[in-house]
């Protein structure tokens, strides 16, 4: 066992590290600097515009969509765009590579379309964004370019969707939050798994009482993406693994994350409160990367920050626990885990498995009891929309139903079924855990990015249709 003192020492060793991180002089390095710094990086600045908390626009015709980045993710999103077609429309596309643009172009037009393609130079999207027959910008670039790209197209008055995570650092979050506050628009993160039948049943019999009151969940981000990471071609110039050099905490949080927060009310009446966060050894990168070719510029790094595996404790308001885990380095299957415990009831997936207070308590429900809840449970959503949703896919199906839901709520001028304090809360996870994981695992303090309004219980949008 260490003594104390070695505690001590090693405590304060790693307050110097955090120091350099929270960007305190070495000679102003003390307890209370980290604390006073801490305490500024999570308080909350002065709003800029009224709360856009149940936003309602005018309804739009026909959605007339920009969209930036046509990567491996974007360029399905537009395939999406266009099964919506007429309520949606590109009217424009934008990716810095031009063979990149050129192929959804080429897609589009075979498909009757003509959108206007921006391409070849790193900020071509602000011309697009510009543009007026442009209501809504989705962002599909690397997440560095997430916030900067959400803003600007807000300040030219177009509504905004991003992909995952939103944002990066805290300002960026608050800066996402403060645009659409003051420019009275829609800024929603994409996070599709909230639109799974697991999750959209979960959410259901959460919401119904069939698991008694919430105590606890448990969810992930785990797939092995070192090949596609390491790898010159599977992201442009390698962005995802750049961030395992610079942070070391839950760097895509929201997929796990988004569904539990919506089973438990995050920004309905309870609010995350504070979070401890802790990683493993960092290995898998460094000797992945010694196979790789040494033209590569990650050949042989002993660099990379972020651990295997990082952990992170989320408290509620209400008191209850979130554990989130984040995992895209070591050989193991896919998982979300997807878990939520109440008073009556315990769900877990991969695969989905449930168990209910009175019936077989120490053991999962056998298949045909657990089918009947899945049957009795369904969200109507999926029946409605079956046939649009065997037809186009994405995920299983969770991407068409979120894309659907995104433009028919501007269609029909209804509120989005998720916020930008939806997005920022959840991708808020990124920097606090970098936080944590910095000061030894100490707890960090959310900041409450709807200035008290999470207060209010109001339901799910989605939930109008059960
Ligand atoms: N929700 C999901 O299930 C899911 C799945 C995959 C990816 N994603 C998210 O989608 C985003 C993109 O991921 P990806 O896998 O498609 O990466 P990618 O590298 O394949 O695509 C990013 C695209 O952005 C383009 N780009 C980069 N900088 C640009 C700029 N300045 N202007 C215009 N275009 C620019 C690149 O050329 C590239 O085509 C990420 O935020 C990622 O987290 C989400």
């Amino acid at each position: 066992m260490d003594h104390p003192s070695n505690g001590r020492r090693k405590f304060l060793r790693s307050s110097a590290l955090a120091a350099a991180f929270l960007g305190i002089a070495p000679d102003q390095l003390s307890r209370a600097a980290i604390e006073a710094k801490l305490d500024l990086l999570t308080s909350t600045p002065a709003a800029r515009g009224k709360s856009v908390m149940g936003l309602k626009k005018a309804p739009i015709e026909q959605v007339k969509v920009g969209m930036i980045g046509l990567g491996n993710r974007g360029s399905f999103h537009a395939k999406l765009v266009h099964a919506l077609y007429p309520k949606a429309k590109l009217t424009a596309i934008c990716d810095i590579r031009p063979e990149y643009a050129q192929k959804t172009a080429d897609f589009l037009k075979e498909n009757g379309q003509n959108p206007a393609v921006y391409t070849g130079k790193e900020d071509a999207w602000k011309e697009m964004v510009r543009r007026d027959d442009i209501d809504l910008v989705i962002v599909v670039t690397p997440w560095e370019n997430h916030v900067p790209m959400c803003v600007e197209a807000m300040r030219q008055g177009k509504h905004v969707a991003t992909e995952v995570p939103a944002a990066v650092t805290l300002a960026e979050h608050w800066e996402m939050v403060d645009t659409a506050e003051e420019m009275q628009l829609n800024c929603m993160m994409m996070e599709n798994v909230c639109y799974g039948d697991e999750e959209l049943w979960l959410l259901n019999m959460a919401e119904q009482g069939v698991l008694g009151t919430l105590t606890y969940g448990e969810c992930a981000y785990i797939h092995n993406l070192r090949d596609s990471m390491l790898s010159k071609i599977g992201y442009y110039n390698q962005w995802r693994i750049r961030h395992h050099i610079s942070t070391d905490g839950n760097l895509y949080p929201t997929h796990g994350l988004g569904p539990v927060a919506q089973y438990m009310g995050i920004g309905r009446g309870d609010r995350f409160d504070h979070l401890v966060s802790m990683s493993s050894l960092q290995a898998s990168l460094t000797e992945a990367s010694q196979s790789i070719e040494p033209d590569n510029e990650f050949y042989n790094r002993t660099d990379f920050v972020h651990g295997d595996m990082n952990t992170s404790l989320i408290k509620t308001d209400k008191g209850r626990l979130i554990q989130v885990h984040h995992d895209v380095v070591t050989p193991r299957p896919y998982n979300r885990i997807n878990a939520l415990a109440g008073t009556k009831g315990y769900h877990e997936g991969y695969p989905s498995r449930l168990s209910i207070l009175g019936k077989e308590e120490h053991a999962w429900l056998p298949d045909e009891a657990y089918q009947s809840y899945r049957d009795k449970y369904k969200h109507p959503i999926w029946e409605r929309l079956k046939a649009e949703i065997e037809k186009n896919g994405g995920h299983g199906g969770m991407d068409f139903v979120m894309m659907y839901r995104l433009i028919d709520n501007l269609h029909q001028g209804k509120p989005l079924d998720m916020d930008v304090y939806d997005a920022a809360d959840w991708s808020g996870v990124t920097p606090i855990s970098a936080i944590s994981v910095q000061l030894g695992s100490a707890p960090v303090q959310f900041p409450d990015f709807t200035r008290g309004h999470w207060q209010k219980e109001r339901s799910l949008g989605i939930q109008e249709f059960v």
